[in-house]
């Protein structure tokens, strides 16, 4: 049993070897596409964690300080990455469709100042719903909401 499984382990590495021997397979086209559908599931995942939290902020679901808290904490660490998967530049690939605008990659510094915003505010969201406070964390949530509309307002296209 023991060799056999240990058959089985050479196998599967001489497989993963062989896979990482090849050379890359993509064309910067596909890149690029896979760098765009990765950057908004990033968004889409954001979307799905601040759901709940603007769910509260409309009164539709009932308040609860451990949800926005987590949110808060989430969003900090999605805030952090959101830079680094724009660091394909996909300006040229016109054919791929993308609601990011070109002034991303012209002022990276700016755009990267609005993702620090998103963590300050969501870092200040977490802390707050830690104490509990339903007013405090309602207006912290806000401050979150306000800093994915300014983001979106200089380098996402308008729907
Ligand atoms: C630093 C800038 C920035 C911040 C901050 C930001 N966004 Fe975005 N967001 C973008 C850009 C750029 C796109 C367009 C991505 C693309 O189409 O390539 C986008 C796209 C989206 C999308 C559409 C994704 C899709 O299906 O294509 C959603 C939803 C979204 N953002 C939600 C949020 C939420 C919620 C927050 C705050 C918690 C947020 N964003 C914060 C820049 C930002």
């Amino acid at each position: 049993m023991k060799r056999l499984i240990s058959i089985g382990l050479t196998a599967a590495l001489s497989v993963a070897m062989a896979h990482a021997a090849e050379p890359p397979q993509k064309s910067p086209e596909d890149l690029a596409k896979s760098a765009i559908e990765t950057r908004q599931g990033l968004f889409k995942v954001m979307s799905a964690v601040f759901g709940p939290v603007g769910g509260m902020m409309r009164n539709q679901v009932p308040f609860d300080a451990a949800v926005a808290e987590k949110a808060g904490n989430r969003l900090v660490a999605l805030g952090g990455i959101a830079p680094e998967l724009f660091t394909n530049d996909t300006r040229k690939f016109t054919s791929i469709k993308t609601t990011a605008l070109d002034g991303i990659w012209n002022s990276q510094a700016d755009f990267k100042a609005k993702a620090d915003d998103l963590v300050k505010a969501a870092t200040e969201l977490a802390t707050v719903a830690k104490t509990g406070d339903k007013a405090a964390t309602i207006k912290a949530a806000g401050a979150v909401g306000k800093a994915c509309g300014s983001c979106h307002d200089s380098y996402r296209v308008k729907n």
